[in-house]
């Protein structure tokens, strides 16, 4: 499988890599290492010694430096040859690295050309510096599914009335309204049900319990697979306001064509101490980690080595975000391969 090279791509959330730490990440097939040095420098090496193309993972990376395995040849974290214990440093013992950057408490690296990476085209996530700690919660998980396959199952959140009936469903966004606008860096889709049962995590937040409401939702995809969702409910007739926003974040990473990233955040409008928060992140993680993981999987499993348009899968009106979104990351990545 080809992956889009031209883009940003979720590497770990802030957090996971402290000053001084790094992890491993393979993304779109390539094999990383990020890291932050001493001093809070962030950087991405492709994980494989210029010698002979072991994982410098297998080595020590410690002190803002790189130790091969095999034959003890010292890197710093831009990739650039410290020590030859076998003869002269040269232009050929470099490291490989990619353009790093760090926004919406999240790392991104690009793959592609480096002239046309721009920050500035990271899906706008302000949202998250303007929710209190206790209002947010970070995910992430490992799915042995294509991040395709991951991506279409947030556009078409109808399965969450079948998959997910005691949290997020509730038959509202089966019996909706969906429309999906295309601009030239986004897709959305929108679901907007009125007078309609509110899903019991929303319910779950509003001032009147188990009363029909207007349940509107909507999904901001941006290639590969950047999502805002936005998850609220509102009863427009009752005497006092009563309306409950919630927020998704969902950012499917390709490792290879079988298996993906995860990386997932929630934030809400309201109810935001610590052991409401708790609550929400089992909730989520449950929903996710019990029930959409596990279904991906089973999918991933059946399509076996066929490719999923190959097999031509019954479309329905449902599927039209997904299908769109899929065609555009086509069209993206041909673009690239010519
Ligand atoms: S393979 Fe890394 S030093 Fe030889
Ligand atoms: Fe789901």
């Amino acid at each position: 499988m080809t992956f889009l090279l031209n883009c940003w791509y979720l590497a770990a959330w802030t957090a996971d890599v402290p000053v001084g730490g790094h992890l491993f990440r393979r993304i779109a097939g390539k094999p990383l290492i990020i890291a932050r040095d001493s001093a809070g420098l962030l950087s991405a090496l492709l994980d494989r010694c210029p010698h002979r193309f072991v994982p410098l993972s297998r080595g020590q990376i410690r002190d803002d430096k790189i130790v091969c395995a095999y034959h003890g040849i010292a890197f710093d974290l831009k990739g650039r040859c410290i020590a030859n214990p076998h003869g002269a440093i040269t232009s050929a013992l470099t490291v490989p690295g990619f353009v790093v950057t760090e926004r919406h408490h999240a790392i991104w690296v690009w793959l592609g050309d480096a002239d046309k990476a721009d920050p500035a085209s990271i899906m706008d996530l302000s949202l998250m510096d303007s929710l209190p700690d206790t209002a947010q919660n970070f995910g992430y998980e490992l799915i042995q599914a294509n991040y395709q396959l991951c991506a279409d199952n947030i556009l078409d959140l109808s399965h969450a009335d079948y998959l997910h009936p005691d949290s997020l469903g509730g038959g509202a966004t089966t019996r909706a309204k969906q429309s999906v606008e295309e601009t030239p860096e986004a897709l959305t889709v929108k679901w907007l049900a009125k007078d309609d049962v509110i899903p019991p995590a929303l319910d779950g937040i509003m001032r009147e319990k188990g009363q029909p409401g207007d349940v509107h939702i909507s999904v901001r995809w941006q290639a590969p697979s950047v999502m805002m969702i936005n998850f609220g409910a509102d009863r427009p007739h009752a005497a006092e306001p009563d309306r409950a926003e919630t927020w998704g974040i969902h950012v499917m990473v390709p490792i290879d064509d079988k298996s993906t990233h995860y990386f997932f955040w929630t934030g809400r409008d309201k109810f935001w101490d610590a052991d409401f928060n708790e609550l929400v992140r089992q909730m989520t993680t449950n929903a996710f980690v019990n029930e959409d993981k596990p279904l991906l999987e089973a999918q991933q499993a059946n399509l076996g080595d066929g490719n999923f348009e190959d097999l031509q899968p019954a479309l329905l009106t449902i599927d039209n975000a997904s299908v769109r979104a899929r065609r555009r990351l086509k069209t993206m990545i041909e673009a690239e391969t010519v």
